[in-house]
């Protein structure tokens, strides 16, 4: 690809109110051409576009256009700035009056270079945010859309539309369907600019010549009015890519507009100077009832715990760092013993490609729906308490954190990504990056949080790209407990055959399925009638169907021996995930207390659970935003819910703060 910045206006009006200001400020800037002017910091306008242009090797050649009265500050500039001289065009053209048009200088670098690649053309007098774009970005997504490519910004309110050529762009496929250069009224039109800033392909060139044989007068030879005729023009598709910055300083300008603006993307630059630290909290998740995951079009209730979180935290930075965690991404060691010993409890999958992961399919999300990112660097952390590998859906959890981090900081909103997509981002971040086996459930609970009732049918998943998630309220669900192992690795690890046997159509597994989103519907009618003997009675009838579904090998003996326990001390139980956890209520609240004793003496992690409330912000830490559960443990009057998070953290501490590796999630 080639790039061709033009810089052959004649800037009179802002050339003369220059030579002739009282104040004697701008004497230095006398005859200076107007892309040569400071822009904000003192750089000037010109570099930040050499700078932006510069990058990476997009751009195979790079031309200059300008007129013969300037050339010699180009030569100048281009020798400062390491750009080949050879690759200036002069326009011969001295005065306004025998310019040769924006259309006519771009025709000259074409026929003068020989150009037959597909080119970006920018104004490269034109004042912008600095870093506010990524050039990649921009040709990455024209390269995709496979017709033109025209940036387009936001109007600010002050701007007038008769300025500028006016876009409308269709918000499905981002294509233009109307332009309209400098409209004579300002009512009633689309806000969003087009500037002197195109891709074009080779193929669309030739059309440059035929627009200037057939409009010989200059006054028309201007892009803005030929790239109104080119969007008219049958079997020529021009997209919009709007970009977070502004361009000023478009045409005749005057002093006042060059220090009104360039006070303006100076002031812009101050307020955006540093992002402030931000951090996302995503909740450990329970199934409640249904298939967990579920990747077989069933129906499945969640619900968020504030028990176990884990948090992201982004800050801008000078460059792009993701912090391993001490814990999860160890790089040091006591000794090769201790490494042989941590790697092998452990393994070798800590939270810090999870980080990455998510950054890269976030990129590739923007850049194929044309959603242009500010270039800026920041740093990734991450904080986890859920404990892993127990089906409570840890590494999920910090790809759903690092996705809210990534959106606030560059600004993106569930209008960007419509919040019904998110769970599935999340997934595909785990499943094409990761490998990582698993199905929506848990994107969705952690995206949208609280109790939720979800229905993955083929029809619906068919209908609307996603599947149907009803929020319920919070306050129906009982008291429950939550056991889970110490050790999952000691748990049995032997891989379910469930999947192939759903996939091939084994009647005895698809009916199961049919039967567990059957359960979920019977569970949510009993959760809205306050029946908790029912949701019992389903919640046992889940595992056993569970049970003799997967086989007791699949099972496993240590959560095996967690339902057994329960059901000795008459709860309900079933697992929360694919294993390693149990979650029940007791029918009889008095048992809960021996319950809890039984499960700790056999070495078990015993608590109550703490539902979170679906939350509007997404940093509040559970020990603030958490009211404390409709629990009624005798054992524990009035608890509150610190403490009981405690009693985990602190008797658990050493288990504490592992992530990843839940692979195993169905
Ligand atoms: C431009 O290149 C293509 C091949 O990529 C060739 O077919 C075409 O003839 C070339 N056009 C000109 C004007 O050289
Ligand atoms: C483009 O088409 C619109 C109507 O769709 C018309 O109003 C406008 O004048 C056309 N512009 C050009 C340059 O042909
Ligand atoms: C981001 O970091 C890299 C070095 O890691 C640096 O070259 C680049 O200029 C930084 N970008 C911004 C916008 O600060």
């Amino acid at each position: 690809m080639i790039c061709v910045i033009l810089v052959a206006g004649h800037g009179r009006v802002l050339e003369d109110e220059i030579k002739n200001d009282a104040s004697g400020c701008y004497s230095n800037l006398e005859g200076v051409p107007k892309s040569l002017l400071p822009g904000v910091g003192g750089k000037r306008i010109l570099d930040f576009w050499w700078e932006a242009i510069n990058t990476r090797q997009v751009f195979s050649d790079v031309y200059l256009v300008t007129n013969a009265d300037k050339y010699k500050y180009y030569e100048r500039w281009a020798t400062a700035n390491d750009f080949p001289v050879d690759n200036i065009v002069n326009d011969g053209s001295t005065t306004y009056e025998n310019r040769l048009g924006s259309v006519g200088d771009f025709d000259l670098v074409l026929r003068n270079k020989k150009i037959n690649d597909s080119v970006m053309v920018v104004a490269g007098d034109m004042l912008f945010q600095d870093h506010n774009f990524d050039i990649t970005q921009v040709v990455d997504y024209f390269k995709r859309k496979q017709g033109e490519l025209a940036i387009c910004y936001e109007m600010e309110p002050t701007e007038l539309s008769r300025s500028r050529g006016i876009v409308d762009v269709c918000p499905v496929t981002n294509r233009i369907t109307h332009f309209t250069e400098k409209p004579n009224h300002d009512e009633a039109m689309s806000r969003l600019a087009s500037v002197v800033f195109y891709c074009f392909r080779k193929q669309t060139l030739p059309t440059i010549t035929s627009y200037l044989n057939d409009h010989p007068n200059v006054v028309e030879r201007n892009f803005g009015m030929y790239m109104e005729w080119l969007v008219n023009k049958s079997g020529i598709e021009v997209y919009g890519m709007k970009l977070p910055t502004g361009f000023q300083l478009i045409g005749q300008v005057g002093l006042h507009e060059y220090k009104k603006w360039l006070e303006y993307f100076s002031d812009k630059q101050l307020q955006q100077g540093v992002k402030e630290a931000f951090t996302a909290t995503a909740y450990a998740r329970l199934g409640l009832m249904g298939n967990p995951s579920d990747g077989f079009h069933g129906k499945t209730i969640s619900l968020s715990i504030a028990n176990f979180w884990a948090e992201v935290t982004i800050k801008e930075s000078e460059r792009l760092i993701l912090v391993p965690h001490p814990l999860n991404d160890p790089t040091e060691f006591g000794s090769l013993g201790d490494l042989h010993g941590i790697s092998r409890k452990e393994g070798y999958f800590g939270g810090l490609r999870l980080l990455q992961a998510t950054c890269k399919k976030f990129y590739q999300y923007c850049s194929e729906q044309g959603i242009a990112l500010p270039k800026r660097n920041f740093t990734l952390k991450y904080d986890t308490n859920i404990p892993r590998q127990v089906g409570l859906a840890g590494s999920s959890a910090i790809v759903t954190a690092t996705l809210k981090c990534l959106m606030h900081f560059f600004d993106l909103t569930n209008s960007d990504i419509p919040q019904p997509m998110q769970p599935q981002f999340i997934l595909n971040v785990e499943v094409d990056e990761l490998f990582i086996n698993a199905g929506l459930q848990d994107r969705v609970i952690q995206i949208y949080q609280g109790l939720v009732y979800m229905d993955f049918s083929r029809e619906v998943m068919r209908s609307k790209g996603h599947g149907e998630y009803q929020p319920m309220e919070i306050g129906l669900v009982p008291p429950l407990w939550l056991a889970f192992v110490r050790n999952p690795s000691d748990s049995g690890k032997i891989h379910s055959n469930a999947r192939q046997r759903f996939d091939s159509g084994d009647p005895e597994v698809v009916g199961g399925m049919k039967k567990l989103a059957e359960l979920t519907d019977q569970a949510k009618e009993a959760l809205e009638a306050g029946d908790v003997p029912r949701l019992c009675d389903l919640m046992n009838e889940n595992f056993d169907l569970r049970r003799s579904l997967y086989g007791d090998d699949v099972i496993g003996e240590l959560n095996l021996r967690m339902v057994e326990l329960a059901r000795q001390f008459g709860s309900s139980s079933k697992f929360p995930g694919s294993g390693g956890a149990v979650i029940g209520i007791c029918r009889d609240p008095e048992q809960l207390p021996f319950l809890k004793a039984a499960f700790q003496e056999e070495g078990f992690v015993f608590c109550h659970v703490i539902p979170k409330q679906e939350s509007v912000a997404a940093t509040n830490h559970p020990h603030i935003s958490t009211t404390p559960p409709p629990h009624d443990d005798p054992a524990h009057p009035p608890n509150n819910s610190e403490e009981k998070w405690q009693e985990v953290e602190v008797t658990e501490a050493g288990d504490k703060a592992t992530s990843g590796n839940d692979q195993n999630l169905d």
